[in-house]
């Protein structure tokens, strides 16, 4: 299974494996976006919604960061809302603020407001977009979705928030409606990560998020289950998982255990001290402070070759933001960093597995 699977020579899928290849890999998340020039052009033009509606739109701004960065992978655009906005549940995104869902998911009636999603009718536009970038991608396409906790929390508080505090109310004080929500929203992504890679998608990352808002005995009851309900749910699919979240140093070793190929680390945690949460087989992503990119040139770069550096030439390395590009980033800052890794990320010390 695993070597027909899509772009299995690439450096990024065999990275993401652990297996010996030439350069480290490195791509952005939300590599396509509000930093780009061409990005914004069509979004003077066209609503968010209507790019992720518009298969040629989206493949055109999908394809841009890889045009102007030269990175080693692409990711679909599109939203982890996406899915079950396409449920009819009454969410929108809203430019500068994000998804807001109309009326919050708070009862144990709320949850029966989803249902099972079914790729191919329910979000055609997607499954086409992954088709046609598949047809004209040199690199892998990384598919992705949302994590039932920060998909939960969007639902459940109505929109973004700091502190997660209804979410946390509702996990706490009825737990079946949590579970079955959770149950829910992990089936919905997992049918939808199923059907990007059956279009082709090389690869998968799960976002979650906010779960760094959890303490790790919570994550591990309440969240780590219904995460590896989809990460397990994808493991006859053959494709790496990568499984991300924002401050989660505390969570990185459970995020593996939830049945991730690798980890995506942030900014925060060293990543010399992050080898040593995951087992040896799992390989990080990360995790470059993203803020970097708005300053001086020469620290951003010396600190892309620290990050190189802390990744010990370990096979099992992708290289990446420790989260997404800041809109006002110049995007010639990451260009030169993608020039650096490339010239410069040597993989010395593992062997190919197996
Ligand atoms: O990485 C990529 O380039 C692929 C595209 C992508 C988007 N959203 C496009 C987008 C991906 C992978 C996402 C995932 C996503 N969406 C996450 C997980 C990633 C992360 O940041 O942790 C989350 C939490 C969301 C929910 C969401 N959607 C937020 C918080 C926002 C930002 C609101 C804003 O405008 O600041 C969105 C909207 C969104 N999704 C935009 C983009 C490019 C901005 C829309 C625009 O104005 O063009």
């Amino acid at each position: 299974m695993s070597a027909s699977a899509p772009h299995a020579d690439s450096a990024f899928v065999r990275a993401c494996r652990g297996e010996a290849h030439d350069h480290v890999p490195v791509w952005f998340m939300r590599q396509a976006g509000r930093a780009l020039a061409e990005y914004r052009a069509i979004r003077e033009q066209h609503t968010f919604e209507e790019v992720v509606h518009t298969p040629d739109l989206a493949t055109e701004v999908t394809l841009q960061p890889v045009q102007r960065y030269g990175v080693d992978a692409a990711i679909l655009f599109s939203d982890i809302v996406t899915p079950v906005q396409a449920l009819g549940i009454g969410l929108t995104i809203q430019p500068g603020v994000g998804p807001v869902v109309e009326r919050p998911f708070r009862t144990p009636g709320d949850v029966d407001r989803l249902r099972d999603l079914e790729p191919d009718s329910d979000v055609p536009y997607v499954l086409e977009t992954v088709s046609q970038l598949v047809a004209e991608l040199d690199v892998p396409l990384i598919g992705f979705g949302g994590a039932p906790f920060t998909l939960a929390s969007y639902l459940v508080e109505g929109g973004p928030s700091k502190s997660y505090t209804r979410t946390k109310a509702l996990m706490f004080s009825d737990e079946p409606t949590w579970r079955r929500l959770l149950d829910q929203l992990a089936d919905i992504t997992l049918a939808s990560l199923r059907a990007q890679v059956e279009h082709g998608a090389a690869a998968v990352q799960l976002f979650d998020s906010w779960a760094g808002a959890l303490h790790p005995d919570d994550y591990r009851r309440f969240v780590l289950p219904h995460s590896r309900r989809v990460l397990e749910g994808l493991a006859d699919l053959g494709v790496p998982r990568i499984h991300f979240g924002v401050g989660t140093g505390e969570l990185l070793g459970a995020m593996a255990e939830a049945g991730a190929d690798v980890v995506g680390v942030d900014w925060r945690v060293p990543l010399e001290q992050a080898w040593d949460r995951v087992p040896t087989d799992v390989a990080l992503q990360g995790n470059l402070e993203p803020a970097l990119a708005l300053g001086p040139t020469e620290a951003l770069l010396e600190r892309t070759r620290e990050v190189l550096r802390a990744s010990g030439g370990r096979a099992r390395y992708v290289f990446n933001l420790g989260h997404g590009v800041l809109p006002p980033t110049d995007p010639d800052q990451l260009r030169r960093v993608v020039e650096l890794v490339h010239a410069e990320g040597a993989v010395v010390t593992e062997p190919a597995r197996g």
